[in-house]
Protein backbone atom coordinates (compact mmCIF):
# COMPACT_ATOMS: atom_id res chain seq x y z
CA UNK A 1 0.00 0.00 0.00
CA UNK A 2 1.38 3.62 -0.86
CA UNK A 3 -1.79 5.64 0.09
CA UNK A 4 -3.67 5.49 3.58
CA UNK A 5 -6.21 7.35 5.72
CA UNK A 6 -6.63 7.24 9.43
CA UNK A 7 -9.07 8.85 11.19
CA UNK A 8 -8.11 9.99 15.37
CA UNK A 9 -9.99 11.99 17.78
CA UNK A 10 -8.68 14.43 20.39
CA UNK A 11 -8.38 13.83 23.79
CA UNK A 12 -9.13 15.86 26.51
CA UNK A 13 -6.71 14.99 29.92
CA UNK A 14 -8.33 14.68 32.95
CA UNK A 15 -4.91 15.05 35.01
CA UNK A 16 -2.38 17.06 32.58
CA UNK A 17 0.70 16.75 30.71
CA UNK A 18 2.36 19.97 31.46
CA UNK A 19 6.47 20.15 31.34
CA UNK A 20 8.91 17.04 30.19
CA UNK A 21 12.45 15.39 31.69
CA UNK A 22 13.34 15.18 27.67
CA UNK A 23 12.25 17.66 25.31
CA UNK A 24 13.31 15.78 21.87
CA UNK A 25 11.69 12.24 22.89
CA UNK A 26 8.25 14.25 24.45
CA UNK A 27 9.17 12.42 27.76
CA UNK A 28 6.66 13.73 30.39
CA UNK A 29 7.11 15.13 33.67
CA UNK A 30 4.19 13.26 35.10
CA UNK A 31 1.85 10.56 33.96
CA UNK A 32 -1.61 11.82 32.53
CA UNK A 33 -5.49 10.66 31.90
CA UNK A 34 -7.77 11.31 29.04
CA UNK A 35 -10.82 10.51 27.60
CA UNK A 36 -11.02 10.69 23.71
CA UNK A 37 -13.29 12.80 22.26
CA UNK A 38 -15.97 11.30 19.59
CA UNK A 39 -17.64 14.35 18.05
CA UNK A 40 -14.13 15.96 16.86
CA UNK A 41 -12.03 14.46 14.25
CA UNK A 42 -9.12 15.18 12.29
CA UNK A 43 -8.83 13.06 9.10
CA UNK A 44 -5.15 12.44 7.40
CA UNK A 45 -4.30 10.89 3.98
CA UNK A 46 -0.71 10.28 3.43
CA UNK A 47 0.71 8.96 0.19
CA UNK A 48 3.96 8.37 -1.07
CA UNK A 49 4.97 9.65 -4.34
CA UNK A 50 8.51 8.79 -5.39
CA UNK A 51 8.59 11.51 -7.91
CA UNK A 52 8.04 14.24 -5.21
CA UNK A 53 11.12 16.29 -4.58
CA UNK A 54 9.50 17.74 -1.18
CA UNK A 55 6.90 16.84 0.82
CA UNK A 56 3.60 18.41 0.33
CA UNK A 57 1.50 19.12 3.39
CA UNK A 58 -2.13 20.74 3.11
CA UNK A 59 -4.04 21.45 6.58
CA UNK A 60 -7.80 22.23 6.38
CA UNK A 61 -7.36 23.66 2.75
CA UNK A 62 -4.21 25.57 3.18
CA UNK A 63 -0.27 24.71 2.61
CA UNK A 64 0.99 24.48 5.64
CA UNK A 65 4.27 26.48 6.22
CA UNK A 66 7.35 27.10 8.73
CA UNK A 67 7.23 25.63 12.15
CA UNK A 68 3.94 23.72 11.07
CA UNK A 69 5.38 21.71 8.10
CA UNK A 70 8.40 21.41 9.66
CA UNK A 71 7.00 19.45 12.42
CA UNK A 72 5.12 17.24 9.90
CA UNK A 73 8.59 16.14 8.13
CA UNK A 74 9.94 15.71 10.84
CA UNK A 75 7.24 12.73 12.19
CA UNK A 76 7.35 11.90 8.24
CA UNK A 77 11.51 11.30 8.43
CA UNK A 78 10.43 9.10 11.47
CA UNK A 79 8.40 7.03 9.48
CA UNK A 80 10.98 6.90 6.40
CA UNK A 81 13.49 5.53 8.53
CA UNK A 82 11.57 2.94 10.13
CA UNK A 83 10.19 1.73 7.09
CA UNK A 84 13.99 2.47 5.08
CA UNK A 85 12.73 4.68 2.47
CA UNK A 86 13.74 8.23 1.19
CA UNK A 87 10.52 8.50 -0.66
CA UNK A 88 8.58 11.67 -0.28
CA UNK A 89 4.76 11.92 0.63
CA UNK A 90 1.52 14.18 -0.34
CA UNK A 91 -0.20 14.70 3.17
CA UNK A 92 -3.73 16.10 3.43
CA UNK A 93 -5.09 17.13 6.71
CA UNK A 94 -8.89 18.12 7.93
CA UNK A 95 -9.86 18.84 11.30
CA UNK A 96 -14.01 19.14 11.91
CA UNK A 97 -12.79 21.73 14.49
CA UNK A 98 -10.77 24.95 15.19
CA UNK A 99 -6.98 23.85 15.43
CA UNK A 100 -4.83 25.56 17.99
CA UNK A 101 -7.30 26.86 20.20
CA UNK A 102 -7.33 24.31 23.52
CA UNK A 103 -9.19 21.43 21.83
CA UNK A 104 -6.41 19.40 21.63
CA UNK A 105 -5.89 19.49 17.33
CA UNK A 106 -2.44 18.03 18.02
CA UNK A 107 -3.47 15.07 19.51
CA UNK A 108 -5.45 13.79 16.82
CA UNK A 109 -3.33 15.17 14.14
CA UNK A 110 -0.11 13.30 15.01
CA UNK A 111 -1.73 9.89 15.85
CA UNK A 112 -3.58 10.47 12.55
CA UNK A 113 -0.51 10.75 10.86
CA UNK A 114 1.55 8.12 12.43
CA UNK A 115 -1.21 5.58 11.49
CA UNK A 116 -2.02 6.76 7.36
CA UNK A 117 1.59 7.25 6.99
CA UNK A 118 2.82 3.75 8.67
CA UNK A 119 0.44 2.19 6.72
CA UNK A 120 1.59 4.14 3.62
CA UNK A 121 4.66 3.27 4.29
CA UNK A 122 3.55 -0.97 4.10
CA UNK A 123 4.24 -0.33 8.06
CA UNK A 124 1.88 -2.86 10.60
CA UNK A 125 2.57 -0.91 14.22
CA UNK A 126 0.65 -2.50 17.16
CA UNK A 127 -0.88 -0.07 19.38
CA UNK A 128 2.03 0.25 21.66
CA UNK A 129 4.27 1.31 18.95
CA UNK A 130 2.09 3.20 17.29
CA UNK A 131 1.26 5.58 20.74
CA UNK A 132 4.90 5.69 21.31
CA UNK A 133 5.46 7.55 17.30
CA UNK A 134 2.99 9.05 18.20
CA UNK A 135 3.72 10.52 21.10
CA UNK A 136 7.52 11.94 19.52
CA UNK A 137 5.62 13.91 17.03
CA UNK A 138 3.09 15.45 20.00
CA UNK A 139 2.90 14.31 23.60
CA UNK A 140 -0.55 13.93 24.09
CA UNK A 141 -1.21 12.31 20.71
CA UNK A 142 -0.17 9.32 22.19
CA UNK A 143 -3.55 9.17 24.06
CA UNK A 144 -5.56 9.75 21.17
CA UNK A 145 -3.76 5.85 19.70
CA UNK A 146 -6.00 3.49 22.24
CA UNK A 147 -10.09 3.81 22.31
CA UNK A 148 -11.82 5.46 25.78
CA UNK A 149 -10.10 6.25 28.41
CA UNK A 150 -6.09 6.63 28.69
CA UNK A 151 -3.17 6.44 30.93
CA UNK A 152 0.03 7.61 29.35
CA UNK A 153 3.19 6.87 31.98
CA UNK A 154 6.67 5.74 31.54
CA UNK A 155 10.00 7.41 31.80
CA UNK A 156 12.21 6.22 28.89
CA UNK A 157 11.26 6.00 25.27
CA UNK A 158 10.64 2.55 24.80
CA UNK A 159 8.18 2.63 27.71
CA UNK A 160 6.39 5.75 27.48
CA UNK A 161 3.00 5.37 25.76
CA UNK A 162 -0.73 5.12 26.54
CA UNK A 163 -3.32 2.21 27.15
CA UNK A 164 -6.83 2.49 27.54
CA UNK A 165 -8.12 2.17 31.05
CA UNK A 166 -11.48 1.61 30.15
CA UNK A 167 -13.10 1.18 26.67
CA UNK A 168 -15.43 4.01 25.58
CA UNK A 169 -18.72 1.89 26.65
CA UNK A 170 -17.50 1.67 29.87
CA UNK A 171 -19.02 4.79 30.96
CA UNK A 172 -21.03 7.55 28.87
CA UNK A 173 -19.18 10.53 30.02
CA UNK A 174 -19.85 13.94 27.61
CA UNK A 175 -17.85 16.97 27.43
CA UNK A 176 -19.46 19.84 26.75
CA UNK A 177 -17.33 22.44 25.45
CA UNK A 178 -17.64 26.48 25.70
CA UNK A 179 -15.85 27.99 22.75
CA UNK A 180 -15.20 31.65 23.81
CA UNK A 181 -12.40 32.46 21.39
CA UNK A 182 -11.13 30.63 18.30
CA UNK A 183 -8.00 33.10 17.41
CA UNK A 184 -5.00 30.81 16.94
CA UNK A 185 -3.37 30.34 20.51
CA UNK A 186 0.06 32.98 20.53
CA UNK A 187 1.87 30.23 22.49
CA UNK A 188 1.78 27.21 21.67
CA UNK A 189 2.57 24.01 24.24
CA UNK A 190 5.67 22.70 22.71
CA UNK A 191 7.08 26.27 23.86
CA UNK A 192 5.08 26.60 27.11
CA UNK A 193 5.93 23.18 28.28
CA UNK A 194 9.63 24.24 28.43
CA UNK A 195 8.61 27.53 30.43
CA UNK A 196 6.77 24.81 33.02
CA UNK A 197 10.21 23.99 35.29
CA UNK A 198 10.75 28.08 35.16
CA UNK A 199 7.50 28.13 37.31
CA UNK A 200 7.75 28.34 41.46
CA UNK A 201 4.62 26.10 41.47
CA UNK A 202 5.99 23.32 39.22
CA UNK A 203 7.20 20.74 41.71
CA UNK A 204 4.13 22.02 43.71
CA UNK A 205 1.71 20.78 41.19
CA UNK A 206 4.06 17.37 40.00
CA UNK A 207 4.16 16.58 44.04
CA UNK A 208 -0.07 16.80 44.03
CA UNK A 209 -0.46 15.27 40.81
CA UNK A 210 0.05 11.61 41.46
CA UNK A 211 -3.03 11.96 44.70
CA UNK A 212 -4.97 12.97 41.76
CA UNK A 213 -4.58 10.35 39.30
CA UNK A 214 -5.06 7.65 42.07
CA UNK A 215 -7.95 9.07 42.80
CA UNK A 216 -8.81 9.77 38.93
CA UNK A 217 -8.20 6.17 37.91
CA UNK A 218 -10.30 5.16 40.33
CA UNK A 219 -12.99 7.02 39.68
CA UNK A 220 -13.23 5.97 36.35
CA UNK A 221 -13.38 2.68 36.89
CA UNK A 222 -15.96 3.11 39.57
CA UNK A 223 -18.21 6.06 37.00
CA UNK A 224 -17.48 8.31 39.70
CA UNK A 225 -17.87 11.87 38.88
CA UNK A 226 -18.35 13.52 42.26
CA UNK A 227 -15.14 11.96 42.86
CA UNK A 228 -12.93 12.47 39.97
CA UNK A 229 -14.37 16.39 39.07
CA UNK A 230 -12.47 18.12 42.46
CA UNK A 231 -9.36 16.07 40.96
CA UNK A 232 -9.54 17.29 37.27
CA UNK A 233 -10.43 20.37 38.44
CA UNK A 234 -7.61 21.11 40.86
CA UNK A 235 -5.36 19.86 38.11
CA UNK A 236 -6.42 22.20 35.47
CA UNK A 237 -6.01 24.99 37.96
CA UNK A 238 -2.54 24.10 38.88
CA UNK A 239 -1.25 23.76 35.51
CA UNK A 240 -2.53 27.27 34.64
CA UNK A 241 -1.10 28.58 37.69
CA UNK A 242 1.62 27.18 36.39
CA UNK A 243 1.60 28.79 33.26
CA UNK A 244 0.58 31.95 34.66
CA UNK A 245 3.89 32.00 36.80
CA UNK A 246 6.18 31.05 34.25
CA UNK A 247 8.78 32.93 32.76
CA UNK A 248 7.47 34.41 30.75
CA UNK A 249 3.89 33.90 31.76
CA UNK A 250 1.20 32.21 29.73
CA UNK A 251 -2.00 33.88 30.59
CA UNK A 252 -4.70 31.79 28.22
CA UNK A 253 -7.63 32.88 29.94
CA UNK A 254 -9.99 35.57 28.48
CA UNK A 255 -12.83 37.32 30.66
CA UNK A 256 -15.77 34.98 29.51
CA UNK A 257 -12.83 31.96 30.71
CA UNK A 258 -13.65 33.40 33.75
CA UNK A 259 -17.46 33.36 33.68
CA UNK A 260 -17.68 30.06 32.73
CA UNK A 261 -15.91 28.58 35.64
CA UNK A 262 -17.53 30.68 38.00
CA UNK A 263 -20.84 29.59 36.29
CA UNK A 264 -20.14 25.97 36.45
CA UNK A 265 -19.16 26.20 40.04
CA UNK A 266 -22.30 27.98 41.13
CA UNK A 267 -24.43 25.29 38.67
CA UNK A 268 -23.04 22.71 41.07
CA UNK A 269 -23.59 24.31 43.82
CA UNK A 270 -27.45 23.99 43.15
CA UNK A 271 -27.12 20.03 42.67
CA UNK A 272 -26.18 19.93 38.46
CA UNK A 273 -23.33 17.23 37.98
CA UNK A 274 -20.62 19.64 36.03
CA UNK A 275 -17.05 20.05 36.46
CA UNK A 276 -14.28 21.67 34.51
CA UNK A 277 -10.83 20.90 32.68
CA UNK A 278 -9.08 23.40 30.33
CA UNK A 279 -6.63 23.26 27.68
CA UNK A 280 -3.52 25.26 26.95
CA UNK A 281 -6.08 27.75 26.06
CA UNK A 282 -9.11 29.75 26.87
CA UNK A 283 -12.03 27.38 26.41
CA UNK A 284 -13.78 25.32 28.48
CA UNK A 285 -14.40 21.59 28.99
CA UNK A 286 -17.78 21.01 30.58
CA UNK A 287 -17.78 17.10 32.23
CA UNK A 288 -21.15 15.77 33.03
CA UNK A 289 -23.03 12.71 32.49
CA UNK A 290 -25.04 12.00 29.15
CA UNK A 291 -28.31 12.98 31.61
CA UNK A 292 -27.14 16.70 32.00
CA UNK A 293 -25.44 16.98 28.63
CA UNK A 294 -28.48 19.02 27.01
CA UNK A 295 -28.61 21.03 30.28
CA UNK A 296 -25.44 21.99 30.59
CA UNK A 297 -25.12 22.63 26.82
CA UNK A 298 -28.25 25.16 27.19
CA UNK A 299 -27.10 27.14 29.87
CA UNK A 300 -23.36 27.29 28.41
CA UNK A 301 -25.08 28.67 25.20
CA UNK A 302 -26.73 31.68 27.04
CA UNK A 303 -23.88 32.60 28.81
CA UNK A 304 -22.47 36.38 27.33
CA UNK A 305 -18.87 35.46 25.71
CA UNK A 306 -19.54 31.99 24.99
CA UNK A 307 -19.59 31.80 20.99
CA UNK A 308 -20.84 28.15 20.40
CA UNK A 309 -20.63 24.76 22.16
CA UNK A 310 -19.45 21.39 21.40
CA UNK A 311 -21.03 18.30 22.84
CA UNK A 312 -18.89 15.16 22.38
CA UNK A 313 -19.19 11.78 24.16
CA UNK A 314 -16.18 9.39 24.61
CA UNK A 315 -14.25 8.38 21.08
CA UNK A 316 -12.70 5.55 20.13
CA UNK A 317 -8.83 4.88 19.06
CA UNK A 318 -7.50 5.80 16.00
CA UNK A 319 -8.19 3.94 12.86
CA UNK A 320 -8.14 3.52 9.05
CA UNK A 321 -11.22 4.48 6.59
CA UNK A 322 -11.93 3.04 3.03
CA UNK A 323 -11.75 6.43 1.84
CA UNK A 324 -9.33 9.01 0.08
CA UNK A 325 -8.95 13.55 0.88
CA UNK A 326 -7.40 13.26 -2.28
O1 LIG B 1 0.81 17.35 23.18
P1 LIG B 1 1.12 18.75 23.50
O2 LIG B 1 2.57 19.04 23.46
O3 LIG B 1 0.33 19.71 22.62
O4 LIG B 1 0.67 19.07 25.00
C1 LIG B 1 -0.64 19.10 25.44
C2 LIG B 1 -0.74 19.83 26.71
C3 LIG B 1 -2.13 20.03 27.25
O5 LIG B 1 -3.12 19.89 26.24
C4 LIG B 1 -2.24 21.44 27.82
C5 LIG B 1 -2.43 19.05 28.39
C6 LIG B 1 -2.67 17.63 28.00
O6 LIG B 1 -2.31 16.75 28.78
O7 LIG B 1 -3.28 17.36 26.94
Amino acid sequence: MSKATAVANPNIAFIKYWGKIDDALNLPANPSVSMNLAALTTVTTVEFQPGLRVDTVMIDGQPAAGEAFDRVVAHLDRVRSLAGTAARVCVFSRNDFPAGTGLASSSSAFAALSLAATRAAGLDLDEQALSRLSRLGSGSACRSVPSGFCLWQGESDENSFAQQVVGRGHWDLVDVVAIVARQHKAVGSQQGHGLASTSPLHQARLAAVAGWLEVVLQGIRDRDLETIGPCIEADALAMHGVMMTSQPSLLYWRPATVSVLQEVRSWREAGLGVYFTLDAGPNVHCLCRRADASEVEQRLRNLSGVEDVLVSGVGAGVRLVAYHLF
